[in-house]
Order: structure tokens, then C-alpha cells, then sequence
């Protein structure tokens, strides 16, 4: 059964372990076309709404690409100034136009609760691209379907998994959808390591304390974490109150070779959900760790295109007919 067909993805709070294997299993089939082995047109003259009123490079243009590999187009508005919400529009209207021209929506917005607000007025399935600080569901998908498979690769599962999230896990929505996502395992030990003013929100501990997980706050780099994943964050400086504000924890938790090496297993993974902030006074995660292979972050990149290919097929109840509908692949492709 789907139990996606024609439903919104709001929020992580709608999955259960199965609806996450099913998506993944989905995400797995799709390997094939990502890599250009063969075309699909499942979704020919199909329409993807792209509604992007905060930047993004990897998540709208990884929405676009998932819909267009699947062969449907992708129409895009980008900017809150260029729509019609600069005119006093509410959400809900401009839900109830869109979703008239689409057959499902992505939609990204710097508030809290917006994409759901959308939602009402959606006459079409909405997936949620990032609403202000709360929740990335389909960031949270992928960040997943990347630790399941690097920890295959380490012969290990989830369950029993040791994660350490770094830096801003206050206005970091990746970080709050993906700490919720891995309660659903068992025996999962969580390290938090923030400045005191930049922590998890309590409600998020809870849950992670009510699910039995382990819980350990630190407010520095020190000591040696048997961490298998070291998930490193941006300040989200534009969530503060005053640039002034970001600017005192910017670079406070940077992660380079050298502090890898003294605090970090070597076959801890690293991970970031991007874009990372490269300018020198932040500098979060060094280019000297680019040639480590336990560097997942372009990794992640890639399967955010399967995990998204994978929740469109869904919503739109055509996960078994890829193949019914493949084409050869004409062109010479790179093999990436
Ligand atoms: C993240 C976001 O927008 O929340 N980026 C992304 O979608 N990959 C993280 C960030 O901007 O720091």
C-alpha cells in the first residue's frame, strides 16, 4: 500500500519505519536513471510547482532534476519580492492558483508553519523544502538514506547508531527533522555539541530522552568521541535577531583535519547538510578534509536527487511503472 499517494510531506512527524524503508526502496530503484542507465517518462506532462522564497542551490535544484529525470517539467518562482505575496496575497490564495497549474508543489519559505499553511489551500500534494527554522523533511529523508548506506558500508545499521551534531542546533532545521527521524530507531546515542545559546530546542531532547536514547551535551570540541557520524552545521545567520549576533558564534566550532584527527575515529563519516560556509572567519568544515573518504557530503548530494525522485513517484502513485515507461539513454554520459 502508499500511503503517500496524493498526501503532503509537512513534517518527519508523519513517518514510521516502514514509510521510511518504503521510500528508500523507492529512492533505490532510481539509482538507474540518476545515472543515466536508462530514461523514464513516467511523469510526461506532468508539472512540478517550485517555490523557492528563501535561497537555495541543492534543494531546489535538486526538486527539479528529480521531477525532470522522471520525465515531467518543473516550473519554478523564486524570490518572495517576484510573487504576488509581495502584494499582500496570503498564502492560501496563492496555494489555490498554483496548485491549479501543478500537479505537486515543493515549496521552501522562511517562516515557521508556512508550508503547511499552504497546504489548505493546495489542491495538490505540498512537500516541504525548509519552512523558516523548523523542519526539512526531505533534507532529514536524505541525510538518512546516506547514514543507512555509509553505515552498510561499515558493515552497521541504525539502530545503535552514535551521532554528533555540531555547531547551530537552534535555527537548524536539518538537524531538528533528522533528530526526530532517528528516534524512531532503537538505542541511538545523540552528541550535541553547541554553544550554550545555540542548542537543540528542549522539546526535541525530550522526545529524544522519551524514546530511551542516549543524550550528551557539550558546549566544545574535547575529549574523544566514538561518534560514527559527525554531522556538521552552518550558523544560520540569517535566523538571528542582528548579523551582529551570528557574527559572535560564527566559527566557534570549525572542523579541520587536524581536530578530526585528534577528536574523531578514523572511520567516523562527516557529514553537512551544505551549502558549507568557506569565507575564513567561519570556515566550518575545512578543504583539507576533501580528500577523506569518510567526507559524505557530495554523497548526500547525489541521493537527495534518488530521495526526492523517490517521494515524487510516490505522491503521485507511480513508484512500480518507472520501467514500464523507460527509453534508451541516447547521449554519452560521464559515469560519475
Ligand atoms: C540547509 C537548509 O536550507 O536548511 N540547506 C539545505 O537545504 N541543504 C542548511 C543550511 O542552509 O545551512
Amino acid at each position: 500500500m502508499n500511503q503517500f499517494l496524493g498526501q503532503h510531506i509537512l513534517s518527519v512527524k508523519q513517518f514510521d519505519i516502514d514509510a521510511i524503508n518504503q521510500i528508500f526502496d523507492v529512492a533505490d530503484k532510481m539509482q538507474r536513471y540518476a545515472k543515466r542507465q536508462a530514461r523514464t517518462r513516467v511523469l510526461e506532462g506532468a508539472i512540478l510547482g517550485n517555490l523557492f522564497f528563501e535561497p537555495s542551490t541543492r534543494t531546489r535544484v535538486s526538486f527539479g532534476t528529480a521531477f525532470n529525470l522522471l520525465g515531467g517539467s518543473v516550473r519554478e518562482t523564486t524570490g518572495l519580492s517576484s510573487s504576488a505575496l509581495a502584494k499582500g496575497e496570503s498564502l492560501y490564495d496563492t496555494a489555490r492558483v498554483l496548485s491549479g497549474y501543478s500537479d505537486v508543489i515543493a515549496m521552501r519559505h522562511p517562516e515557521i508553519g508556512s508550508v503547511a499553511e499552504f497546504a489548505k489551500g493546495s489542491r495538490v500534494p505540498c512537500i516541504n523544502g525548509g519552512d523558516g527554522a523548523n523542519e526539512h523533511p526531505t533534507q532529514a529523508l536524505l541525510d538518512l538514506y546516506t547514514i543507512k548506506k555509509e553505515l552498510q558500508f561499515h558493515g552497521k545499521s541504525i539502530d545503535g547508531l552514535h551521532i554528533a551534531m555540531v555547531g547551530d542546533l537552534k535555527y537548524g532545521r536539518t538537524v531538528h527533522s533528522l533528530a526526530k527521524l532517528l528516534c524512531l530507531y532503537k538505542n541511538v546515542r545523540f552528541t550535541f555539541i553547541s554553544p550554550p545559546e545555540l542548542g537543540m530546542p528542549q522539546e526535541i531532547m525530550d522526545m529524544i530522552t522519551n524514546h530511551g536514547h542516549q543524550l550528551n551535551l557539550q558546549h566544545s570540541i574535547e575529549g574523544q568521541f566514538d561518534a560514527d557520524i559527525c554531522y556538521q552545521t552552518r550558523v544560520q545567520e540569517e535566523r538571528f535577531p542582528s548579523k551582529d549576533e551570528a557574527d559572535k558564534d560564527r566559527g566557534k566550532f570549525r572542523l579541520n583535519n587536524a581536530i578530526y584527527t585528534q577528536h574523531f575515529e578514523s572511520k567516523t563519516v562527516i557529514m553537512h547538510p551544505l551549502p558549507r560556509d568557506s569565507r575564513a572567519d567561519a570556515n566550518e568544515l575545512d578543504n583539507d578534509l576533501n580528500r577523506n573518504p569518510n567526507r559524505a557530503i557530495f554523497r548526500q548530494t547525489d541521493n537527495g536527487v534518488l530521495v526526492r525522485m523517490a517521494l515524487f513517484a510516490l505522491a503521485l502513485g507511480v513508484e512500480n511503472l518507472m520501467e514500464e515507461y523507460e527509453t534508451p539513454v541516447p547521449w554519452h554520459y560521464a559515469d560519475k
